[in-house]
Parts: structure tokens; C-alpha cells; sequence
């Protein structure tokens, strides 16, 4: 990620990504309705890669840096980068974030929401909303001549304001033909400060907002993430394009 300079999008390039995108957001509203206690997330797992082949597409995830399985599933305290399990069955009352990373025509779409499995308690209820209005509000910040620094000031902003904390070690990033590039984008941070926004710059925002501690810890698996206070975590996630106008969300269905 870090020193690389960060790619200007052509048009067409810019085409390929909304492809991407639309059937990143189609898969996330493909596997919605399998979110019901009993369902397995190596269930979810497994549609999802069917359904992907089936678009002419392929899981970016599967190998990506060892990456076991075809997309992440994050369930209640676990903050990112969850892996499907056959063992690993929804609950009544259970977070689940579906991260999808479709790659079509050698472009990623990389995109997430938190769903809820039946009816959530209030708190969770509450986490999952800020968290959803922290990306909000973050993309709302995007035109040219912003800073990059602007985008996670009103993420933390937010976040802190409704009583919750910001994950620092994880953070969205550009995205086009290769999954994780320059720019870095932070959820949390000062406004005028980082790097300004160009048309044609592609790169993701995708919160991750606990309801406790910020801090995380990774699992011996290598990959899974929670919160150091095994309180809960929420994360949405979706591509976004700086045009000359403003923004364009390319992870929509
Ligand atoms: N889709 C995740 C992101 O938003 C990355 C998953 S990488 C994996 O950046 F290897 F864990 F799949
Ligand atoms: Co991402
Ligand atoms: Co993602």
C-alpha cells in the first residue's frame, strides 16, 4: 500500500469498475437471504463462489495472500477477515458481515454490509446503524480537492460522538486491477491533512467501528481479527470513484 503513487482511472478502466462493482453489490444481495439462524457461513461460503463462477467472475479472496475461502464472513466480535466454517452456524441475535471481492475482467468491485440474524439487541442495533452512517458520511467527503485526511475525521467524528471507537489497523484502500493499492485510506484522522483527492483516483472506505476498545488481536489462524475486549464490531464497506462532479459508489446493485 503505502509509498505507491496512486493510479488516475481512464474512462474505461472506470467502465470496468462499475462492472465489477454492480456484481459485487448483486452478490451481497444474492447471499442476503441466506442470513438466518442455522445456516452455516461455509454454506454462504459456498454460493457465493457457485454464483460468482456462474457471472463469468472469480472470488478474489480464494488464495489472496493465502486466503483460505471464497469471501470473509465477521460474526459478532470479530472485526475483519472472518473465514467461512462449516462449524461456524448463525444465531439468533448474531452481526455478520459479508465482505465480497467479485474480480470481472481483471477488475475488483470490493464491497461489505453487517446483516443482522433475526432481531438485534439494541446495542447491536445502534453499532450497525452508526456504522452504516460512518461510511455515509465518510463518502460524502469525497470530491476533488478534498484531502484524504477529511474522509476519516468524519468517520471518527461520528463514531466517537455516538459513544464507539474506530479500528486503527485495518483501512481502506485503492482498488482496480490490483486488490490493495495506494491510496491508504484511514477511518479515523485530521481534516486538511493526507493527500488530495483527483477524478479518476478508485479506493474503498470501510469502517470498522467497535462498540468498546478500538484495539484487535488475530486469531493463530493468521487472519482472524476481534476485538481485544470481545465486545462487538460492525463494518460496511463500498468502492468508490472521485469524478470531476464528486463521488460515484460503484459497489451498487
Ligand atoms: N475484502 C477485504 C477488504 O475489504 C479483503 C479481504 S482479503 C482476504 O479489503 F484475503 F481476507 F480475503
Ligand atoms: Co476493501
Ligand atoms: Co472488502
Amino acid at each position: 500500500m503505502k509509498s505507491e503513487t496512486i493510479e488516475l482511472l481512464s474512462n474505461r478502466e472506470l467502465d470496468k469498475m462499475r462492472q465489477a462493482g454492480r456484481l459485487a453489490a448483486e452478490l451481497l444481495n444474492h447471499l442476503e437471504p441466506m442470513v438466518k439462524p442455522g445456516v452455516s457461513t461455509l454454506e454462504i461460503n459456498d454460493e457465493a463462489e457457485r454464483w460468482t463462477l456462474a457471472h463469468k467472475a472469480k472470488s478474489a479472496p480464494l488464495g489472496y495472500k493465502g486466503f483460505p475461502k471464497s469471501l470473509c464472513t465477521s460474526i459478532n466480535e470479530v472485526v475483519c477477515h472472518g473465514i467461512p466454517s462449516a462449524k461456524q452456524v448463525l444465531k439468533e441475535g448474531d452481526i455478520i458481515n459479508i465482505d465480497v471481492t467479485p474480480l470481472v475482467d481483471g477488475y475488483h468491485g470490493d464491497t461489505s454490509k453487517t446483516f443482522f440474524v433475526g432481531k438485534p439487541s439494541p446495542t447491536a442495533k445502534k453499532l450497525v446503524e452508526v456504522t452504516l452512517e460512518c461510511l455515509n458520511r465518510g463518502i460524502a467527503e469525497v470530491k476533488p480537492g478534498a484531502r484524504i485526511g477529511d474522509i476519516g475525521a468524519a468517520i471518527q467524528e461520528y463514531a466517537e460522538g455516538e459513544g464507539f471507537s474506530v479500528v486503527r489497523n485495518f483501512a481502506g484502500h485503492g482498488v482496480h486491477r490490483i486488490f490493495h493499492t495506494a491510496p491508504e485510506i484511514l477511518h479515523y484522522g485530521r481534516r486538511g491533512t493526507g493527500k488530495r483527492l483527483r477524478p479518476g483516483m478508485v479506493f474503498t472506505i470501510e469502517p470498522m467501528i467497535n462498540e468498546g476498545t478500538w484495539e484487535v488481536e488475530v486469531l493463530d489462524d493468521g487472519w482472524t481479527a476481534i476485538t481485544l475486549d470481545r465486545k462487538l464490531s460492525a463494518q460496511f464497506e463500498h468502492t468508490v470513484a472521485v469524478t470531476e462532479e464528486g463521488v460515484e459508489i460503484l459497489t451498487q446493485a
